[in-house]
């Protein structure tokens, strides 16, 4: 693998905006080795199969399942571990699911919590310190990294206007669970994780590892897989009415977004955005700027993942 080429990890590949991000990077002049960290190997070779790989990329693929702490430490273990050593210039956490039966992962969280949120904080917390010294190695491009969240996180809007609404006593559905409320809940906890994530990225006094973190909203898109768990009619109308709808956006349009904040130059030493689907700096939701609950579910998270050492005082 050349030097020169910007190291990016995507996450969920696969499928929906992942995919498409996939494409649009894929079509840039800059050089980058893509690491597509999916579940299903052998899925996304297939969809590589028949993508054309221009001769300035470089692509590889690695296991990477969000419902397992043990698979996200093998994962980042496999990265850092590596000889020669890698840089990490963009890590854009795509993937995340919905469920709207409640079930467990193997390590007994809820899975869409664990998924969208709890894994994500534990490969940040993994790798930070890589994509810091990445950004030291770079002259003109500080490393990001890149949630996708959803307008969700805030409330009122969208899916039966319910939540979000995190409680400590119910994270694992058994007092009662429904599925968007907790994908709901899984996106706002992101959000404080990203906001307290910058707080502790800006006592970084050197200027050299500052990182650049962006959340995106990409607009409701009935086109991708996120649904594949409701109803086959609620399946038929995302897939063939939704799409209609003026207030939907395609597949393109939401990868877009995310390369968006993945590549623009634009954006270059600014941090902490929360970008909309049109590519605008946005406002998240209220409560996401509360420092009480950015840092409670930070300690939250850092227990729930096995890093009390990373507990804010
Ligand atoms: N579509 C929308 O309207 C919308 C709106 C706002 C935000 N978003 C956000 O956009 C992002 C992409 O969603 P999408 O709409 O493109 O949905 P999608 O087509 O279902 O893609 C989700 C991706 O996540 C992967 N994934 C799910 N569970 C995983 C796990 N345990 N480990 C590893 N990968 C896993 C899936 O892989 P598998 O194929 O192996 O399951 C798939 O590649 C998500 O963060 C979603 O919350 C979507």
């Amino acid at each position: 693998m050349s030097q020169e080429r910007k190291v990016i990890v995507l996450t969920g590949s696969n499928s929906g905006l992942g995919c498409e991000a996939l494409k649009q990077l894929l079509r840039h002049s800059t050089p980058y080795h893509l690491i597509l960290a999916v579940r299903n190997i052998t899925e996304m070779e297939k969809i590589i199969s028949n993508l054309t790989i221009p001769s300035q990329h470089s692509i590889e693929i690695s296991k990477l399942d969000l419902t397992s702490f043990t698979s996200v430490k093998s994962f980042a273990q496999g990265l850092l571990t590596r000889d020669p050593i890698i840089p990490l210039n963009l890590l854009i956490l795509n993937a995340a699911t919905v469920k709207f039966e409640l079930s467990k992962t193997e390590d007994n969280l809820e899975t869409t919590f664990q998924t969208n949120h709890l894994s994500y904080f534990l490969l940040i917390n993994l790798l930070l310190d890589r994509i810091k010294w990445s950004s030291e190695q770079q002259e003109s491009f500080n490393s990001r990294i890149i949630f996708v969240n959803s307008s969700l996180h805030k409330p009122g809007e969208g899916h039966n206007k319910i939540g979000p609404k995190l409680e400590i006593e119910n994270l694992d559905g058994s007092k009662e669970y429904d599925g968007m409320l907790f994908y709901k809940n899984s996106k706002l906890a992101q959000m404080l994780l990203f906001y307290q994530l910058n707080k502790l990225l800006e006592e970084e006094k050197d200027e050299k590892k500052k990182i650049s973190i962006f959340a995106i909203e990409p607009g409701f898109i009935p086109q991708t897989e996120l649904g594949r768990e409701s109803p086959f009619y609620v399946k038929l109308f995302m897939k063939f009415i939704l799409p209609f709808a003026p207030f939907t956006r395609t597949p393109e349009q939401g990868g877009e977004v995310i390369v968006y904040a993945a590549t623009s130059a634009e954006l270059e030493n600014r941090s902490a955005l929360y970008i909309n689907k049109l590519c605008q700096i946005d406002k998240s939701s209220d409560d996401s700027y509360k420092e009480d609950l950015q840092k409670l579910w930070w300690n939250i998270s850092c227990e729930l993942t096995g890093l009390e050492e990373k507990k804010l005082s």
